[in-house]
C-alpha cells in the first residue's frame, strides 16, 4: 500500500469518484454472514486498484437494523456486529495512506425507537419534555383513534402509529416517515440542532472527510402538521408541501457548512435530497449550503438520447446558477440495479412493481450499463458509484420471502419486492459462495446466486473483457488524461438517437443509443470503447 496522502486540492468533491460500500453487503473480515469494518479496510487494495477517489460507507452504528442500520440507535458508535470505534479509526487510518477520502452517512431525519431519547420519551407522559424532541400527538376522532394527519409512510401505510400507555390503553400517536422503527426527530427542538451539530464534530474530529446526508429534504415540518391532501396532487407551491423540501431546512445546512468549513481540509456536505425539478435541487447546493447533491433527476431518466440530453442540459444549467459541481449517479442501495433496468423495455426507474413485473434481456442491459460507465465517467463533474457495478451485477429478484429484510416488502404486504435484490453480499472470489465474501463456510445474510462465479472480482480481474477491466480503464483515463481536468462541456452535432460531446483537450465522449452501428467521428483515435470496436465496426 502508498502512502500518497489526500492531496489539499481545493474542491476535491467536485471531480472525485466516490465508491458507495454498503457496510453490510462489502465484505465479512469475521464470518458471522454481515460485512464488517475489518472486511473494508481489508479490501483497500481493491479499491485502490479500481481507482476511485473516495469511499461512502453506508451507516455502521448500533443499530437493530430493522431498515439496514438507518435506523440508529447511537451515533457515535460502531455496532458490534460490524466492529468498533478502534476499527472505524484504523479504517480512515488506512484509506488516507491509500490516497482515499471517507464519507460516511448522517441519518438526521429520524432516530431508531431504540435510541435512548425515544425510550425515554415512551417512558414519559403525554406533554412531557422528553416527547417534545420527536413529534408526538393525540389522534383524531373518536378517542384519537384515527392518526393525527393524512401523512403516509414512505415505505407503505401510514406514517403514524399508536402508543400504548403503561395501563394497556392506547394513548399518543408518533410520526414515522419511514418505518415505525424510524420515529422522526422534531428538527424545531434546539436539542436536536446540538446534537446532531456535534455528532458531526464528533467525526470530523475522528478525520472522516464528510458526511452523505439521508432524507436531506426532509427535515423540516410544517407548523402544525397539516395533511398533504390537495397539496401533492395539484402541483401547488413547491415551499408548501409540509413535509418535504421546506423551506426551513437550509437554514440547518447553512450551519453545518460552516462546521465543516471550520476544518482544514474542509469537510464535505453531501445530501440524499429528493425534490421535484433539478432547480429545487440547485436551492440545496447555494455556495454556503452543501457540497453536492445526488443527480436524482438524471438517475430517475430513461436511458434514450432525449431523455439524456435534457436530463443533462438541465443539471448543467441548474447547477451552473449556483456554482455547483454535479454529482452523477445510476446506482446506489435502495434502486435496482442498472444492467437489470437498462435490459427492460422500460428503462426510467417508476414505481419497483411495474419494473419488477417486465423480463430482463441482460445481455441488453450489460452492453447498455457499460456505455452508460463511460457516459458517467465524462461528464463534468463528481460521480458516485455503487459497489457491485464495477461487476455488472444484475438486480436479484428470486431471494425467498422468508429471507427478505427490506421493510418495504413488509409494510406493503409483499407487494413491492424492495431493495433486498440490489444489496446481494459481493462475490470476491471462487466458484461457489460465498464467493470470497466471508470465508468458506460462512453463510451471508442473504444468499448469493449460485451462478455468480464467473462475475467475481477476481474472474473478472483476469479477464481484460470483463465490467471490472472497463471500470480500471475507464478510471485511469479519467486520472490520467487532461480532457477531464476542468469542468469544460459542449454538445457535438450528431446523428439521431446518438449523444456526442466535447470537453477539454479535444476529448470527445460518443454514445450510441441507437441499434444501428454509429460511424466514428473522422480523424480520431478512440480511447477507450465499451464494445470492441474492431469486432462491431467491420
Ligand atoms: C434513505 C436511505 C434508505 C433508507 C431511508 C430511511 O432514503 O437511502 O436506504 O431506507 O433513507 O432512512
Ligand atoms: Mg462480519
Amino acid at each position: 500500500m502508498g502512502t500518497n496522502a489526500p492531496s489539499p486540492a481545493p474542491g476535491w468533491w467536485r471531480r472525485a469518484v466516490v465508491y458507495q460500500v454498503y457496510i453490510r453487503s462489502f465484505a465479512d473480515a469475521d464470518g458471522d454472514g454481515i460485512g464488517d469494518v475489518a472486511g473494508i479496510r481489508s479490501r483497500i487494495p481493491y479499491l485502490r486498484e479500481l481507482g476511485v477517489d473516495a469511499i461512502w460507507v453506508t451507516p455502521w452504528y448500533p443499530s437493530p437494523m430493522r431498515d439496514g442500520g438507518y435506523d440508529v440507535a447511537d451515533h457515535r458508535g460502531i455496532d458490534p456486529r460490524l466492529g468498533s470505534l478502534a476499527d472505524a479509526d484504523a479504517l480512515i487510518a488506512d484509506a488516507h495512506a491509500a490516497g482515499l477520502r471517507v464519507l460516511i452517512d448522517l441519518v438526521p431525519n429520524h432516530t431508531s425507537a431504540d435510541h435512548h431519547w425515544f425510550r425515554e420519551a415512551v417512558a414519559s407522559p403525554p406533554g412531557s419534555p422528553a416527547r417534545d424532541r420527536y413529534l408526538f400527538r393525540p389522534g383524531r376522532g373518536d378517542d384519537g383513534a384515527e392518526p393525527p394527519n393524512d401523512w403516509g409512510s414512505v415505505f407503505g401505510g401510514p406514517a403514524w402509529t399508536r402508543l400504548t400507555g403503561p395501563d394497556g390503553r392506547p394513548e399518543e400517536w408518533y410520526l414515522h416517515l419511514f418505518d415505525p422503527s424510524q420515529p422522526d426527530l422534531d428538527w424545531s427542538h434546539p436539542d436536536v440542532r446540538a446534537e446532531f451539530e456535534s455528532i458531526l464534530r464528533f467525526w470530523f474530529d475522528r478525520g472522516v472527510d464528510g458526511f452523505r446526508i439521508d432524507v436531506a429534504s426532509g427535515l423540516a415540518k410544517a407548523d402544525g402538521l397539516p395533511d398533504v391532501a390537495g397539496r401533492e396532487a395539484g402541483g401547488g407551491d413547491p415551499d408548501d408541501h409540509p413535509h418535504f423540501d421546506r423551506p426551513e431546512v437550509h437554514a440547518i445546512y447553512r450551519r453545518w457548512r460552516e462546521i465543516a468549513r471550520g476544518y482544514e481540509p474542509e469537510r464535505i456536505l453531501l445530501g440524499e435530497v429528493h425534490v421535484s425539478s433539478p432547480d429545487r435541487l440547485a436551492r440545496y447546493l447555494r455556495p454556503d449550503e452543501l457540497h453536492g447533491a445526488f443527480n436524482f433527476h438524471f438517475m430517475r431518466g430513461a436511458f434514450d438520447a432525449p431523455d439524456l440530453h435534457a436530463a443533462i442540459d438541465e443539471t448543467m444549467r441548474s447547477h451552473a446558477s449556483v456554482g455547483a459541481a454535479p454529482a452523477w449517479v445510476f446506482s446506489n442501495h435502495d434502486e435496482p440495479r442498472h444492467a437489470s433496468r437498462f435490459g427492460r423495455p422500460m428503462t426510467a426507474i417508476t414505481t419497483r412493481d411495474v419494473d419488477e413485473a417486465l423480463p430482463v434481456d441482460l445481455a441488453l442491459g450489460t452492453r447498455r450499463a457499460r456505455a452508460a460507465t463511460l457516459l458517467l465517467l465524462a461528464l463534468p463533474g463528481a460521480v458516485y458509484l455503487y459497489q457491485g457495478e464495477e461487476l455488472g451485477l444484475p438486480e436479484v429478484m428470486d431471494i425467498p420471502a422468508a429471507l427478505r429484510e427490506d421493510p418495504i416488502f413488509f409494510r406493503t404486504g409483499g407487494e413491492i419486492l424492495g431493495r433486498d435484490g440490489c444489496r446481494i453480499p459481493l462475490p470476491w472470489s471462487g466458484t461457489e459462495p460465498p464467493f470470497g465474501f466471508g470465508p468458506a463456510g460462512s453463510v451471508p445474510w442473504l444468499p448469493q446466486p449460485a451462478d455468480w462465479a464467473a462475475l467475481t472480482a477476481a474472474a473478472q480481474a483476469a479477464d481484460p473483457g470483463s465490467m471490472l477491466s472497463l471500470y480500471r480503464a475507464a478510471l485511469r483515463l479519467r486520472r490520467e488524461h487532461p480532457g477531464f481536468d476542468g469542468e469544460y462541456f459542449r454538445w457535438v452535432p450528431s446523428p439521431e438517437r446518438t449523444l456526442h460531446f466535447e470537453r477539454e483537450a479535444f476529448l470527445r465522449c460518443a454514445l450510441n443509443l441507437s441499434e444501428a452501428p454509429m460511424p466514428l467521428p473522422p480523424r480520431r483515435r478512440p480511447l477507450l470503447a465499451s464494445v470492441d470496436l474492431e469486432r462491431e465496426l467491420v
